[in-house]
């Protein structure tokens, strides 16, 4: 993946520190790369070491800062270790991507998989509250504001059949986002989700073939323009959140999904 050259000559995120967890593929990736190709320190959190290490890797050889710490954000101390990493490598952390996800689940309600609802939850709604806590923490005790971004779903304007304990975790990102925003607007850290909808990406590759559908057959059905999202459409939403040209919004939640509601 290259960094975007138009990106190369404006730096507004220069002497910043973002955490993203989860990216070592997918959106989490790209929101990496672009964030690095604005100028920040990118500390990649993610489970899966070799992707996370080959990520941190890509943007060091394009001239980037980036630092790998193999993380599990369904560990409260891990989760804890890899921020105080972020501290001890870059002096500071001013924004955070809480990406990190789980796969969707594939059965109806009725006949929930109580081990991989289990799961799901521990990674895709416990982990982004893990994520809050420890950031939370380092950014109130640095005293100079923050940005933080939930990753959301579309799921949550209108769920996708078959994948409860998905869709229920993304529910719950949002109201821990909202409650973090509003406890934290004193501090000046802002918190927001970010609403993805369809992307082509791991995760979607492996939920398609799982349901026997292909590309074609949902590209119509995911949102009025007809296709899937690149990883890089969802990571310039999250470079916007990121910024200060965002200021005035926090506790918001943010469809980037090309009108999924009205198909
Ligand atoms: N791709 C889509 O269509 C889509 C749509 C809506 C929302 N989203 C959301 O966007 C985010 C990224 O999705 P993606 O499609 O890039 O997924 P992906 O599967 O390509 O990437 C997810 C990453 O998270 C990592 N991860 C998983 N469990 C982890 C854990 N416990 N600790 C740390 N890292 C862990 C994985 O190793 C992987 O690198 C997720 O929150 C997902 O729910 C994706």
């Amino acid at each position: 993946m290259t960094i975007p050259s138009h990106l190369l000559t404006i730096t507004p995120l220069a002497g910043k520190t973002a955490v993203v967890t989860g990216a070592g593929g997918g959106i989490g990736k790209a929101i990496a790369v672009l964030f690095a190709s604005a100028g920040a320190n990118v500390v990649i959190a993610e489970i899966n070491e070799e992707a996370g290490k080959q990520a941190a890797a890509e943007i060091q050889s394009s001239g980037g800062h980036a630092l790998f710490v193999a993380t599990d954000v369904s560990k409260s101390a891990s989760v804890q270790s890899m921020v105080q990493a972020a501290l001890t490598r870059f002096g500071g952390l001013h924004v955070a991507v809480n990406n990190a996800a789980m796969q969707c689940d594939t059965t109806p309600v009725s006949e929930l998989d109580e081990d991989y609802w289990n799961k799901i939850i521990s990674v895709n709604f416990t982990g982004v509250a893990l994520c809050l806590k420890w950031e939370l923490q380092a950014m109130i005790a640095q005293g100079s504001g923050g940005s933080i971004i939930n990753m959301a779903s579309a799921t949550i304007r209108k769920p996708g059949p078959q994948m409860p304990a998905y869709t229920a975790a993304k529910h719950g990102v949002l109201g821990l986002t909202r409650s973090a925003a509003m406890e934290n607007g004193v501090h000046k850290i802002r918190v927001n989700a970010l609403s993805p909808g369809g992307t082509m990406t791991e995760l979607t590759a492996t939920g398609l073939e799982k349901l026997g559908l292909t590309e074609a057959d949902m590209a119509s059905r995911i949102g009025v323009l007809g296709r899937f999202a690149k990883p890089e459409e969802i990571a310039h939403a999250a470079l916007w959140l990121a910024l200060d040209t965002s200021s005035y919004i926090t506790g918001a939640f943010m469809p980037v999904d090309a009108g999924y509601d009205l198909v």
